[in-house]
């Protein structure tokens, strides 16, 4: 694998998370692409409410957040120490878990971060919450030496002509930068080759629509949105070559839980005979659950689905289902992109070699 040579972001594109002296600043994901606007958050709470109203989301950023997040949540907590400190982390770190449920990357990041301070054997809460920070910091930087090892284990399922369907935002928004599935895009049109992106839209949040199209544009890579009901129609005239989508969670068995409609996709692109590629860094495999069905599937404000901007679009009190993610069983992945190296079937046995042996 060689390396190749990007800048720290895609050219154009905000970072959605950054540390700066004690404050974390979030792009609030919730006004694009009309303002670009980064928010100060300098409490546990604020975090909470980021999180969970969507102003930070993608399962990397997310756990990014809520690493600092942590941090933040126990700012007024230095004068308690030893044990009653340790038991107040433990609390905070449950709460902030509770924020989105799908996503195995927020728990990853802050159990990282609470194991980072019980092993400096903290004598006091600042101490405590200084190695917290540490890691949270870590976690950050790992994260962007990720995405570009992605980029690297991925840039030849793209060549040049490659022609692209994803769905949702796996972009650098979802990230520290440059994203998972759109690393190994982004990588490809750095090196000159000709690629075009097909973005899904995404009902009902619309990260298609209103965040991968705004990125790759911002960053000159040719996308096209489609609606959600387009992309049958895509592959049956043979105008997609490839998929690649992000995921929250890959289960022990290779199941791939994602933002909803990533299963009907996938069964597309099994009809057509087109492959079906998952990006992920090794955190969001998550060993500890057998199957996609275990995992808790979110369920989401019925406003987002009876509402377009703040319009409603429904008829007034019919009822309403928002699971904000679905499972696409491990047998319709054509394979697994991840900083590792690339995992093809069987998924599961691929998966505990790679990531088991790191
Ligand atoms: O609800 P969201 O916007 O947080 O959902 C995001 C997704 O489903 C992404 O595809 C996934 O988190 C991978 S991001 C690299």
């Amino acid at each position: 694998m060689t390396d190749i040579d990007l800048p720290a972001a895609p050219p154009g594109v905000p970072l959605a998370v950054r540390w700066d002296a004690g404050t974390l600043w979030l792009l609030d994901q919730r006004l694009l692409p009309g303002e670009v606007k980064h928010e100060a958050h300098a409490t546990g709470e604020s975090v909470f409410a980021a999180i969970r109203e969507m102003r930070v989301r993608g399962a990397p950023a997310i756990g990014i957040a809520a690493a600092f997040g942590l941090a933040l949540a126990l700012k007024d907590d230095d004068h308690l120490a030893g044990h009653g400190w340790l038991e107040r982390m433990d609390e905070r770190a449950a709460w902030l878990c509770t924020a989105r449920p799908t996503a195995v990357n927020l728990a990853w990041a802050v159990r990282r971060c609470c194991e980072a301070a019980r092993r400096t054997a903290p004598a006091d809460g600042a101490a405590g919450r200084a190695a917290i920070v540490r890691e949270a910091e870590a976690i950050l930087a790992e994260d962007l030496a990720i995405c570009r090892r992605i980029a690297l284990h991925g840039l030849d399922l793209v060549p040049d002509g490659t022609r692209i369907l994803t769905h949702c935002n796996a972009g650098s928004l979802a990230v520290s930068a440059w994203g998972t599935a759109t690393a190994p895009i982004y990588a490809a049109a750095a090196l000159g080759r000709k690629v075009s992106v097909y973005a899904d839209e995404t009902r009902p949040v619309l990260q298609g629509a209103r965040l991968t199209a705004f990125e790759l544009q911002a960053a000159g890579v040719d996308v096209t949105l489609l609606t959600d009901n387009m992309a049958a129609h895509m592959m049956a005239t043979g105008e997609i070559d490839l998929v690649i989508v992000g995921t929250d969670r890959v289960t022990a068995n290779g199941d791939v839980v994602n933002k909803i409609g990533t299963l009907g996709v996938a069964v597309l692109a099994r009809h057509f005979g087109i492959p079906f590629w998952v990006a992920c860094p090794s955190s969001t495999f998550d060993a500890a659950t057998a199957e996609g069905a275990a995992v808790p599937i979110e369920e989401r404000d019925a406003r987002e689905v009876t509402h377009l901007a703040g319009i409603e679009i429904a008829a007034p009190g019919v009822k309403v289902r928002n699971p904000a993610f679905d499972v696409t069983p491990a047998e319709l992945v054509t394979g697994i992109v991840t900083d590792r190296g690339r995992v093809r079937q069987p998924l599961a046995d691929g998966l505990a070699r790679l990531l088991g042996s790191a």
